[in-house]
């Protein structure tokens, strides 16, 4: 066991200040540990928001140096152990208390994407798949909704174009349901409009940031941003849509 450094910010929306705290910690450690060692020893009225501990529920997405990551998941070992560690709430959205925040935009975002919605079965009375397209959209089925893609955005993080740009989780959302072998539903539209797909300059930072390893830029927003092309900017496929009247891409 070792003695360690940490920074925690403190405070509500609207003001706070970082609170230097000393613990001991040891080998295995991550993050969120020392959080709690915090409470146990220094705070505890220290507000964090976790759950499962495993990575998996998405809610312990906090700040550390700077960067947004799980504390679940953040071992201490990645630290120099003669460095202070800091730990912030997410910054791109509001500050409820300490290192939570209040994410419920996000879940707005997913109210305005519309929904699954499946073609007709096939002469037999069942809908059938081909298992490269099923394998294509599982990969978007791992996101966690933890919001470290959404906090790094800088169209969000540091333009607050909220009212434009969705964001790239609610990006994937789009692709996962555009991308589905038999949804019928035509989302492109609304993709180049009011979800802002135009915003994204694919600088790939939300990618590097994701803790599911999903290929948010390359294998979602890329293909969205391509399907709005093909539809309001390229003449010979607005041409071929306006001959056989096909709607989705
Ligand atoms: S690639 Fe696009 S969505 Fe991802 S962080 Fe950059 S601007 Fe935002
Ligand atoms: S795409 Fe990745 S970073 Fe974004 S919310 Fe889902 S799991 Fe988190
Ligand atoms: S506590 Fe669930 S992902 Fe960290």
């Amino acid at each position: 066991m070792t003695d360690r450094n940490f920074k925690v910010w403190r405070g509500d929306a609207d003001s706070g200040e970082f609170i230097a705290y000393q613990v001991e910690v040891g080998e295995g450690m991550v993050v969120l540990d020392a959080i709690h060692r915090i409470q146990t020893e220094h705070a505890n009225d220290l507000a964090v928001r976790w759950n499962c501990k495993a990575g998996k529920c998405g809610s312990c997405g906090v700040e550390i140096d700077g960067k947004p990551k799980l504390a679940c998941m953040t071992r201490l070992s990645d630290y120099d152990p003669a460095d202070t560690v800091t730990v912030q709430p997410l910054k791109t959205f509001p500050t409820i208390r300490d290192l939570v925040t209040d994410v419920s935009w996000n879940y707005e975002q997913n109210k305005r994407i519309a929904p699954f919605r499946p073609g007709s079965p096939g002469p037999d009375g069942q809908h059938r798949m081909q298992q490269e397209d099923v394998d294509r959209v599982q990969e978007f089925r791992k996101c966690i909704e933890c919001f470290l893609c959404q906090d790094v955005c800088h169209v969000l993080r540091d333009h607050g174009k909220r009212d434009r740009f969705v964001g790239p989780r609610f990006m994937i959302r789009i692709a996962s349901l555009e991308m589905h072998p038999l949804d019928v539903e035509d989302r492109v539209p609304a993709t180049k409009s009011e979800f802002g797909s135009g915003y994204c300059n694919i600088t790939r930072c939300c990618t590097e940031v994701c803790p599911e390893h999903i290929g948010i830029t390359d294998n979602a927003i890329i293909p969205m941003k391509e399907r709005v092309v093909d539809r309001f900017y390229d003449p010979i496929a607005w041409l071929l849509r306006k001959l056989f009247r096909s709607q989705k891409t």
